[in-house]
Parts: structure tokens; C-alpha cells; sequence
């Protein structure tokens, strides 16, 4: 008999470590890794580009209503692709970090992604791997309350704000938090019984391995 998948959930603030932490964990442990935020990200987008404004919530909630969502790998994490196509790097840049959160917090956005990112079980099953390592905001309080293991990472906003300059990027950390964290819909909070880690004066390494360490012993 095949051994159950296991599932990792990890949530966070913007650049607290989550989809760095996840990857290395995937190439690890035989993970699938689950970004997603890159899924906000692309209905973000899709969204921007069809011109429709976080404020007009019955045309948002049409417009998501009729988009066609699915899964390719790209290495060992799930793309998600939107009437058949791949986001692009515009996903990361400063538009749709501006934006991202308002959308995010439409609960017919988060509807639009629930039963998709609970799929991704079924993509894991599919292709192989042994688990998942989904990362996000809402993971272990409501994707996967019932995960095997639920991580928050913490990281103090001023750190955050120089991993996310050092990678040259343009981001509103702390505003995505504030929004992220006060929305009424799945807010951004460290859920019941979750493993907390500060990673501040932590390497990505020393977080991989604390994680890795307690992990391991349930895959033996
Ligand atoms: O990489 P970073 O932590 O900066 O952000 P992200 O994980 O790419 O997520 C982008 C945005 O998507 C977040 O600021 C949230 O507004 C939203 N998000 C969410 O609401 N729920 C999730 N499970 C994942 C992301
Ligand atoms: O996914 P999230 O936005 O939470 O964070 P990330 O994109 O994995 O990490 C943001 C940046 O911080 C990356 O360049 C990481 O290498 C770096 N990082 C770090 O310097 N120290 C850590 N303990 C974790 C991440």
C-alpha cells in the first residue's frame, strides 16, 4: 500500500521566507510546492488587464466566475494556468504588488481559488510526489486546517523590506500586511496550535533545517 501524502503547510508575511523555505523542502522531501500567492497574483493580473477595478465586486466575482483554471508542473511547482495560460514575470512587478491585496480580499476571489488549491493534493497524488508544501496566508487556518504540519514564519517588516530590496525589487511589505491582516475574508493570522518561527536572525539554511528536522522524522 502507498503512504499517505503529507501535507506541509506554510504561511507568513510578504518576504518572511515562505516560497525560498518551500522550494528547498519540495527538492528535500519529494514535494510538490504550492505558491499560492503566484496564484492571487495571476488573477490579479488577469484581472488588470480586463480593466476591471478591485471596487466593482459583482464584475470581479462575473469575471473569476468564468475563468478556466488548471495545473502544469514547472520543476516541482504547480503553475497555474487561466484559460490555458502561464502568468508572466509581470506578476512580480510593482502593478500587481500594489494591487494584489485588494483583490485578495474579495471573497469570491478566495472562493474562486479554494477547491483549486485543495486539488493540488490530487496533482501531487498524480505526478508522483510523496507530499505537498503549500505557502501562503490562509494555509493552515483554512485550506488545510487538518495539515500534518502548519508553519508560521515571522520575520520583523524591516528585515523583510531588505530581503525584498536586496532581490531589486519594488514592494509595499508592510502595506500588504496591514491589508492582508485586517481583511475580513481568511485574514493573514497565525493559526491555533501552528509551529511559529522567527527567521529574523535566521539564515534560509537554519530554516530549512529546523523545519527539515521536525519533518523528517514523520516521513521515516
Ligand atoms: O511573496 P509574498 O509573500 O510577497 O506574497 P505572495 O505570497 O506572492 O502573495 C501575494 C498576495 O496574495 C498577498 O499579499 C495576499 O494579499 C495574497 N494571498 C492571499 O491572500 N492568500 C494566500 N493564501 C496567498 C496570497
Ligand atoms: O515567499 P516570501 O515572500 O515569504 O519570501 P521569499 O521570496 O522566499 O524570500 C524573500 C527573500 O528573503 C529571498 O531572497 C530569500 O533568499 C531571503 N531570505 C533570507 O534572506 N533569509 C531567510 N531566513 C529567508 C529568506
Amino acid at each position: 500500500m502507498s503512504s499517505p501524502l503529507i501535507i506541509i503547510a506554510i504561511d507568513g508575511g510578504a518576504a518572511s521566507g515562505k516560497s525560498s523555505t518551500s522550494r528547498l523542502l519540495a527538492e528535500r522531501f519529494n514535494l510538490l510546492h504550492v505558491d499560492t500567492g503566484s496564484f492571487y497574483r495571476h488573477l490579479t493580473s488577469e484581472l488588470l488587464q480586463r480593466a476591471v477595478p478591485h471596487t466593482e465586486v459583482a464584475a470581479v466575482q462575473t469575471t473569476v466566475s468564468r475563468l478556466q483554471l488548471s495545473t502544469r508542473l514547472n520543476g516541482r511547482s504547480a503553475q497555474m494556468l487561466v484559460d490555458g495560460h502561464a502568468a508572466g514575470d509581470e506578476i512580480r512587478g510593482q502593478n500587481v504588488n500594489e494591487h494584489v491585496s485588494h483583490y485578495a480580499a474579495i471573497p469570491a476571489v478566495r472562493a474562486a481559488l479554494l477547491a483549486y488549491q485543495r486539488g493540488q493534493v490530487d496533482v501531487a497524488k498524480q505526478h508522483g510526489f510523496r507530499g505537498l508544501v503549500m505557502e501562503g496566508r490562509d494555509i493552515g487556518s483554512v485550506i488545510f486546517p487538518q495539515a500534518d504540519f502548519r508553519f508560521f514564519l515571522h520575520a520583523d517588516p524591516i528585515e523583510r523590506a531588505k530581503r525584498r530590496a536586496a532581490e531589486g525589487r519594488q514592494d509595499s511589505v508592510a502595506e500588504r500586511d496591514r491589508l492582508d491582516s485586517s481583511r475580513k475574508a481568511a485574514p493573514l493570522v497565525v493559526p491555533a496550535g501552528a509551529i511559529d518561527i522567527d527567521s529574523t536572525f535566521l539564515t534560509l539554511e537554519q530554516v530549512v533545517e529546523k523545519l527539515a528536522g521536525l519533518i523528517a522524522p514523520k516521513l521515516k
